[in-house]
């Protein structure tokens, strides 16, 4: 890495350092393979922000996974959910009769999820869960299960780990705070 990258103007407080995001996937990849002993579940992973975390997660399930992508645009270039989602990429296959586990890097306004739960119940899956890597604590949020949660996040706009702002920052091994939010 050069020594301007990444520039101290934009990448704030390291909120979560990179031994603990490895430390908790660990124990979630567990869970999940205890949770589906007798099935091979999907993980559904949407692009792009999930993509480091999925990749990640899929390595700490000591069983039998498969992994698939969507892709969705929800935010844009600004910092707010703007409630509308697109479908940018659709699953591969089917996912009727199958445990899916929705993969995302972090649930917000919950918006993006509560599209995506929708429209995949639609197709008759066995089981459908979810599994966020970031909950932004959020008392407005529409109640809903969130099966595996790997951090709560107070209300910061955050960066790294897979998260970007104008696709920046994806690469940071941690999550920090946008300096400029
Ligand atoms: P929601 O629909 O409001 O739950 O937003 C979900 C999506 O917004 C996430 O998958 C992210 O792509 C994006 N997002 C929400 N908060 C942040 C953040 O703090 N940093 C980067 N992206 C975020
Ligand atoms: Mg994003």
């Amino acid at each position: 890495m050069s020594a301007s990258f990444p520039p101290s103007s934009d990448v704030g407080e390291i909120l979560i350092s990179e031994s603990d995001i490895a430390a908790r996937i660990a124990e979630i990849g567990v869970e999940i393979a205890n949770d589906h002993e007798d099935s091979t579940p999907i993980l559904v992973a949407i692009l792009k922000g999930s993509v480091v975390f999925v990749a990640d997660l899929l390595r700490a399930i000591p069983g039998p996974v498969e992994v698939d992508f969507m892709a969705v645009s929800s935010y844009g270039a600004g910092l707010q959910s703007s409630g509308a989602v697109k479908i940018l990429k659709d699953l591969d296959r089917s996912v009727t009769g199958r445990d899916v586990i929705l993969v995302e890097d972090i649930i917000d306004s919950g918006l993006t999820a509560q599209y995506l739960l929708k429209h995949f119940e639609s197709q008759q899956p066995a089981s459908l869960k979810i599994c966020t890597l970031l909950l932004r604590e959020d008392n407005s949020r529409p109640q809903m299960d969130i099966d595996y949660v790997g951090f709560e996040l107070p209300p910061a706009f955050v960066i790294g780990y897979g998260l970007d702002v104008d696709q920046a920052y994806r690469n940071l091994p941690y999550i920090a705070r946008y300096a400029k939010a």
